[in-house]
């Protein structure tokens, strides 16, 4: 009897099997997607999702990968990038639903936000940028308060080696606070490191392994210990911060005279309490705020982490650099943004730097509103894109060295700043990076006042590595440093 029962047991699960790989094999075969690598059933290409760079160069630049048993559409190459962002921007401004991301951020803020939440705040948080200055004198200044911040501080490290991630990440956080919150915090403040742990716990966790088990199985997941615990357990630990900072600002604000995002967005409450459209809440103000720090603290310090590490690989383009800024500013006064247009070899590398760098390698994912087609390929409604930024920034008809660092990709026949149209590490379309000018004058900024205060210099017999982390944004593994004053 029990022999009879396993063997029905073992005839009904192969059964099952059978029924299952025949529905797999119909979905994949006649959904009419663009091609692919084939899927496997249940776990779909996972194995392949770390060699997306040559599913591209085998099918194209519109390829089908699936995260799972759900497809999705891999986009490369700037012309695709044109042709869907730009072209059909009202297509494709939305983001996808993704478990992870709703249990984060239910859907709030300014990243994975989508429809007229995302439209309203984020013309609100382009207005607001604007008015605290951002490409005017005002940030400046303030950018460049920051940069002696930084200088002196390496300066007491006396030419020994140290680790710059710290130093360089508070600086570039008390440009968001500036803005954000309008003070600085000191780099040896306390809290000012936890609010840092925290958001990088939380920012992290939507890319790594444990996220992606989280979107495929969520309930099961939210059950389960891991990672995803400490990340969810981050978010209540950042929500006292910030609802201090919002309670200070209450109290102390004068309408008529906004200080910084949050009086502008607490004002931005009280009308909309007269109009009663409820995008506009003080939980909305907290993942707005979570993200402009998430979006714009780790990019730009990793990118200047790049810059310092390409420095010490590459001594000949340092030495380059800082001559060109002795001879153009000089070592008195602080670099201006005024001296860029001086300054074509320090522009050119620093171009250099964000394309070798290349640290938003996704995008964050796209979907379609509508059934549309880029590239002569079908693009279903609803399905995830995700877009690779670095196939155009590794553009071989772009660049003659691509996979090198090589400042001259930016240089013309006479020295002068080659400006290329495809060079688009913000993106592009209405999504693109809100703070691509903060960014360009941050990393402007900071790089030219480093380069004239030090040689940074490698430790003696250390081997350099260039890979990069995997991240939301991909910064270089910690490494050691010398900054030998000037
Ligand atoms: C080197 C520095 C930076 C790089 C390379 C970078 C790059 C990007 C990229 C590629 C995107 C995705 C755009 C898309 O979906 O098509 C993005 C989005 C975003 N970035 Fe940046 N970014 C940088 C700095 C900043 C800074 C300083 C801020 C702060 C204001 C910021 C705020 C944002 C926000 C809020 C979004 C989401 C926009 C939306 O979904 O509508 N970023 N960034």
């Amino acid at each position: 009897m029990c022999v009879c029962v396993c063997i029905y047991m073992h005839g009904l699960l192969i059964f099952l099997c059978a029924l299952l790989l025949v529905k797999h094999l119909r979905d994949v075969l006649t959904n009419n997607m663009p091609p692919g690598p084939f899927p496997l059933p249940l776990v779909g290409n996972f194995i392949n999702i770390d060699h997306v760079d040559q599913i591209a160069e085998r099918y194209g630049d519109v390829s089908t990968l699936y995260l799972g048993n759900k497809p999705c559409i891999l986009l490369t190459g700037y012309e695709s990038f044109k042709e869907a962002f730009v072209e059909q921007a009202d297509i494709f401004t939305d983001r996808p639903y993704f478990p992870i991301v709703d249990k984060l951020s239910k859907g709030k803020g300014l990243i994975m936000s989508s429809g007229h939440m995302w439209r309203q705040q984020r013309r609100f948080a382009l207005a607001t940028l604007k008015y605290f200055g951002v490409g005017k004198k005002t940030l400046e200044n303030f950018i460049l308060q920051e940069c002696r911040f930084l200088c002196d501080s390496i300066q007491t490290e006396r030419g020994l080696p140290f680790d710059p991630q710290h130093f360089v990440t508070d600086a570039v956080a008390n440009i968001i606070c500036g803005l954000v919150f309008g003070h600085r915090f000191e780099y040896d403040d306390h809290n000012f490191h936890l609010m840092q742990k925290y958001l990088d716990e939380f920012l992290q966790l939507p890319i790594s392994n444990w996220g992606r088990l989280y979107n495929q199985f969520p309930t099961l997941m939210s059950m389960l210990p891991g990672k995803h615990q400490t990340a969810f357990a981050s978010i209540s630990k950042l929500k006292p911060f910030l609802q201090e900072e919002i309670r200070k600002h209450k109290e102390e604000r004068d309408p008529s005279n906004p200080r910084d995002y949050i009086d502008c967005y607490l004002e931005e409450i009280e009308k909309v309490l007269v109009s009663q459209d409820a995008l506009f809440t003080e939980d909305n103000l907290m993942y707005c705020v979570v993200d402009l720090f998430g979006a714009g603290t780790e990019t730009t310090s990793n990118t200047l982490r790049w810059a310092l590490l390409f420095m010490i690989k590459y001594p000949e383009v340092q030495e380059k650099v800082q001559s060109e800024i002795d001879q153009v500013i000089g070592q008195t006064r602080q670099p201006l943004m005024d001296d860029r247009t001086n300054l074509p070899y320090t522009y050119a590398v620093m171009h250099e730097i964000q394309r070798f760098a290349n640290i938003v390698t996704f995008t964050p994912p796209r979907m379609a509103n509508k059934d549309t087609t880029v590239g002569g390929r079908l693009i279903p409604k609803g399905v995830v894109v995700m877009p690779l930024l670095k196939s155009i920034l590794q553009d071989k008809n772009e660049y003659s060295t691509p996979y090198e660092f090589n400042p001259a990709h930016f240089l013309d026949e006479n020295g002068k700043f080659l400006k290329k149209d495809s060079f688009i590490p913000f993106s592009i379309g209405k999504r693109m990076c809100p703070g691509e000018q903060l960014a360009r004058m941050e990393l402007f900024l900071f790089f030219t006042s480093l380069m004239q205060c030090f040689t940074f210099l490698p430790l003696e017999g250390q081997t350099l590595s260039l890979k990069g982390t995997i991240s939301v944004s991909s910064g270089p593994e910690p490494f050691q440093i010398r900054a030998v004053p000037r």
